[in-house]
Formats: C-alpha cells, structure tokens, sequence
C-alpha cells in the first residue's frame, strides 16, 4: 500500500482513540514522546559556558536592554472578560474541534516549558555572564507562556503538574550547535505561528474561539527576541554556520518544518475554525520564517519547489496511516509500520535533497518583528 492510498484509506475518527477527558489523560500526553511532539532537551554546559559573543556586542547590549526593559512583565495576566469568554465561546464548540483545541494547549505549553527548562539548566550551570543573563531572562518569559498556558488548561481541569513532567518525561542530548539550529527555529516559528493566527483574527473577530489568542501578538514578540538571541551567538560563532555545518542546517530546516507540517495536518478543525487551511497556515508559517531565517542561514529551503508540497503530504499520510497501525496493534500491523517507516524515511531524504536557495547574510543580524 503505497501513503496515498493509505491516507485515503484512513478512517480519522480511529485517531481519536486518545481523547483527552481528565486531567490524568492531559498529562499523559505531554509526558508522551512521538516524532511529532515536543520535546525535552539538555546539553554540554561547558561548551555553553565557553561561548563568546563580543564580535556582535554591540548588537547584544541592545538586546539585552531589552530583555531588561520587560516590555510584557504586565501581559500575561487574564483580563475580566476572559473567563466569560471562555464560557461562552466553548459551549458553541463540537467535541472534535474541542479536542484539537486541548492538543493544541497541550503540545504548546509542552513546548514553552522545554524552552524553560533548557534554559533554566543552562543558566544554573555557566558562569559566563553574557549566556547566564541570557538564559535568565529567556527562562523568565518562558515560565510566564507556560503558566498562561496552563491556567487555560486548568479551566477544563486539564492542568498539567509541571513538576512532574520535568522529572518524568524523557531528555534528548543535543549538542550545543544543535541546540542553537533547533531552537532558533523553533523560536522564530513559535512567532510566525503565533503573529499568523494573531493577524487572521484580528481580521476575523468572529472566529476568535478562545480569548487565549488575543494575547498572542506580544507574546509572539519575546519568542521573536529569544530568535534574536540565538541569531547573534551563530553569527558571533561563524564556523557554526559554514562547510558541513550547512548540511546539518538543512537538516534542521526540513526537519523542524515538516514536523509542523505533520503535526498540524493532524488538527484541520482547528485551523477550520479560525478559517484557515491547515496547508496555506503552514505555507504562511514557511515563508514568514525563511525570510527571517535570512539573517543567519546561508541556505533556505526552496519551498515554492513542487516536490516539497508532494513529500509533506505523503509524510502527513505516513505519518496517520503509521498512527492507525500502532493503535490497532497485532503482527500484520507492526509489518505495516516497519514498511511506513521506511517508506517515511525516503521521502525525507527527498526533501531533504530538494535545491536549496543561497543566501548572503546580512551586515546587520538583527531584525525587528513587524509581521
Ligand atoms: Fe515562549
Ligand atoms: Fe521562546
């Protein structure tokens, strides 16, 4: 069976088997680990600790005044209409669209709280001052999104206890250089997901389902500066960015892309509601974050290229026809899924194989967040 025919194949109400009604369900699933959701990172401190940004100082400086300034240590605070909203808004909700909405929270907050936990053990274990104030205030923000995110679980009684996720779920080693391509990206997707569903209901009120989303454009603003920050130590460390490091940057680009790709092909409701396609989101997402990707990648993924819609569909299809077979289980199915695996790895290494663009990085690194 090939990944189209599997797809067509798929029956999605099957993929609903995990459906999040306790608290208990919630925290399984961010405690649990699949290709597509977020995971916990750590890394090589010492390599950390000597980290050396004084060629972009001056650029830094101004960065970390604005770190200082804390222009949204007032926003994460619920103002009186929210929890109205939230009643109201959610009653006129289905079940099916509810349930993406809890993914969505679950796998952000998930997400936010990686980055605070990476960042909180970088700073307890450097000395450097410039990487410790870095991480300070990075690990601040990023404490505050995974808070806000919570109280809106916490609402379903869906919370997730913290604690327990930190000692429990799993830690992926990362390299330092690896740390700094997949967080960059994931930093300035964060922004370009968030300023992308800020701007759709800006222009359509009416398809504002949770009040949640009329916090995203400041919030989207400090996962723009955590971008910044990461920007500046590659460009301050330019062998990061040359010779066979731009192979593994291509890595890193087509893997962090097609994760989302995948795992928002798996909540269409979701973007439905908004009034949005989950493939023209996505589309929107790409090419907000490759061109700010320019200050710092000498390579962008050409994704106007037909082959990179093609094989993101038929990784989406691999990907749910591999979901289907692990819930059904049994002999026949484990065959299945050693085939989708496969047939998965192959169309990666098409994307990853697509002609890149080259790009001439820039004098000046940073950017200012004006989509
Ligand atoms: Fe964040
Ligand atoms: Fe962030």
């Amino acid at each position: 069976m090939n990944a189209q025919t599997a797809f067509m194949e798929t029956d999605f109400t099957q993929l609903l088997v995990s459906n999040v009604e306790s608290a208990a369900d919630a925290n399984q699933r961010a405690l649990t680990n699949t290709v597509i959701s977020p995971r916990f990172y750590t890394t090589d401190f010492a390599a950390m600790d000597k980290l050396d940004v004084s060629s972009v100082r001056q650029e830094w400086d101004l960065m970390m005044l604005e770190y200082e300034g804390d222009n949204n240590h007032d926003h994460f605070q619920r103002d009186a209409e929210f929890a109205q909203e939230v009643k109201t808004l959610m009653s006129k909700l289905d079940e099916n669209l509810k349930q993406e909405f809890y993914d969505f929270l679950i796998s952000s907050l998930t997400s936010e709280f990686s980055g605070c936990i990476l960042y909180n053990e970088v700073r307890k274990n450097v000395s450097n001052p410039d990487i410790k104030k870095l991480m300070t205030y990075m690990a601040r923000d990023e404490s505050r999104h995974a808070g806000f995110l919570n109280s809106s679980l916490k609402d379903f009684n869906f919370g997730i206890d913290l604690g327990e996720l930190k000692k429990s779920k799993s830690y992926t080693f990362f390299r330092p250089k690896f740390i700094f391509y997949a967080t960059y990206l994931s930093e300035k997707i964060g922004y370009a997901r968030y300023i992308t569903i800020f701007r759709q209901l800006e222009r359509h009120p009416d398809k504002r389902f949770h009040p949640i989303f009329r916090w995203f454009e400041r919030w989207c603003n400090d996962e723009f500066r955590h971008g910044e920050s990461f920007a500046l130590i590659m460009r301050a460390n330019p062998k990061l960015l040359q010779g066979v490091n731009v192979w593994w940057i291509r890595f890193f680009l087509v893997a962090v892309y097609a994760t989302m790709y995948v795992r928002d092909h798996t909540r269409p409701a979701l973007h439905d509601a908004m009034g949005f396609q989950s493939t023209a989101y996505d589309f929107e997402v790409f090419r907000i974050t490759s061109e700010i990707s320019r200050q710092v990648f000498p390579i962008l993924l050409d994704i106007d290229h037909p082959q990179f819609k093609v094989s993101l569909d038929k990784l989406t299809a691999l990907s749910m026809a591999m979901s289907i077979a692990k819930a059904q289980g049994g002999l026949i199915n484990t065959i299945k899924k050693g085939y989708y695996a496969l047939s998965a790895a192959i169309e990666f290494g098409k994307l990853y194989f697509i002609p890149v663009i080259e790009s001439k990085l820039p004098n000046q690194v940073r950017l200012q967040p004006t989509w």
